[in-house]
């Protein structure tokens, strides 16, 4: 089968997607896939990319990778039999690259990660690796998930959304609503990805500072509680193809050097003296206890193919699920390959198995 990898995009975790993509080049069997990886530039340009994993990696003091959007644009042109993907270069007539079976839609965030490519790849009949339509953008939209989880009976944290509409016309207003919050709280773009215009507003007078930063980010942002002594533990979910979705053994972030917590530089750059162990050391019950809700919450919002899903496990033990994101990080340090290694799914055979459920 043609896999075309599609990676980079308009949102602020283009390098991010840029790195997974490099390690999924990497791993992907290509005995099984003929492969096509496809970038997506900043200013949203598609580009017929070279398959060069290296290019697409962390640099070795942090640089990070993008797409360079010069060079020529695709489109996916469907007809009555398939879809082919046509390139079409400044100065050159379109030419096709042939048919696509699946595409792997390794974007992070919006216009990627939010229901807006698959909605496009859907419309032109094209199969693709994870979620639809309707569960990535509901995973996308923190508010969103919230109110879908919380339907489902599943415990979230007290939060409220304050739009940047809402803060411009009623500060006084909008601050009474981040008093029923209480300080600390985060401050959160309502769409957004690892951790990017995240912030911590430890009193009032650090409220307007935290919304400007998340209004960079997204009109509307959410205020949330403030998880105190919480530790931060993940699981990966993968959907099976005949039975209900499969769980990874969890694991835990520590975040260790100056970081209040598990911010961008914490996640991905080197040397930020954060730890993940995997599998984290919980009692078995509370392991078993998690597992079963990272299970419900991908059913809840309708996900397939693959989620990780985000918890605090407070200090009494009792669970809450943070978030579920629809297209973990894969790259190196992720936690999502790391966790399903950890549970007897390496690499390559994540990768595999996520391609043959999207043609499944
Ligand atoms: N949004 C990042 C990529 C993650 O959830 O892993
Ligand atoms: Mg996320």
């Amino acid at each position: 089968p043609r896999v075309a990898v599609v990676f980079g995009g308009r949102s602020s975790e283009h390098a991010i997607s840029c790195i997974t993509a490099g390690s999924v080049l990497r791993a992907i069997d290509r005995e099984a896939y003929d492969v096509v990886p496809v970038g997506i530039a900043t200013d949203g340009r598609w580009v017929l990319e070279a398959d060069d994993p290296e290019r697409l990696a962390l640099g070795g003091s942090g640089e990070l990778p993008a797409v360079d959007g010069e060079r020529a644009a695709i489109v996916l042109s469907p007809d009555r039999e398939h879809t082919d993907l046509v390139v079409s270069e400044p100065s050159e007539p379109p030419r096709t690259l042939g048919e696509v079976d699946v595409v792997f839609p390794l974007l992070h965030g919006p216009w990627g990660e939010d229901g807006t490519l698959q909605g496009m790849l859907e419309m032109a009949g094209v199969r693709y690796v994870g979620s639809g339509v309707l569960a990535s953008a509901v995973s996308m939209d923190k508010a969103y998930m919230k109110v879908v989880l919380a339907a489902a009976g599943l415990p979230v944290l007290p939060s409220v959304t304050v739009t940047r509409h809402d803060w411009e016309r009623d500060q006084l207003g909008c601050q009474a609503r981040a008093e029923q919050i209480g300080y600390p709280l985060f401050v959160k773009p309502a769409r957004g990805g690892s951790s990017i215009g995240i912030s911590k507003a430890h009193d009032a007078s650090e409220l307007a500072g935290c919304l400007e930063e998340a209004f960079r980010h997204d009109p509307k942002a959410l205020l949330e509680t403030f998880a105190d002594g919480a530790r931060e533990v993940e699981c990966g979910v993968l959907q099976s193809l005949d039975g209900p979705p499969e769980t990874s053994v969890p694991a835990e972030i520590r975040i260790g050097g100056d970081h209040e917590f598990y911010d961008f530089e914490a996640k991905y750059l080197p040397e930020q003296h954060t730890e993940l162990d995997v599998p984290a050391d919980l009692p078995e019950e509370v392991a078993k206890e998690l597992r079963t809700l990272a299970a419900r919450a991908f059913e809840a919002v309708g996900c397939e193919g693959l989620a990780r899903v985000d918890f605090f496990v407070m200090p009494d033990g009792s669970l809450v699920v943070n978030e579920l994101n629809t297209m973990p990080g894969f790259t190196p340090t992720s936690m999502f390959p790391l966790m399903w290694e950890a549970t007897g799914l390496d690499y390559p055979a994540l990768v595999d198995r996520l391609v043959k459920l999207a043609l499944a």
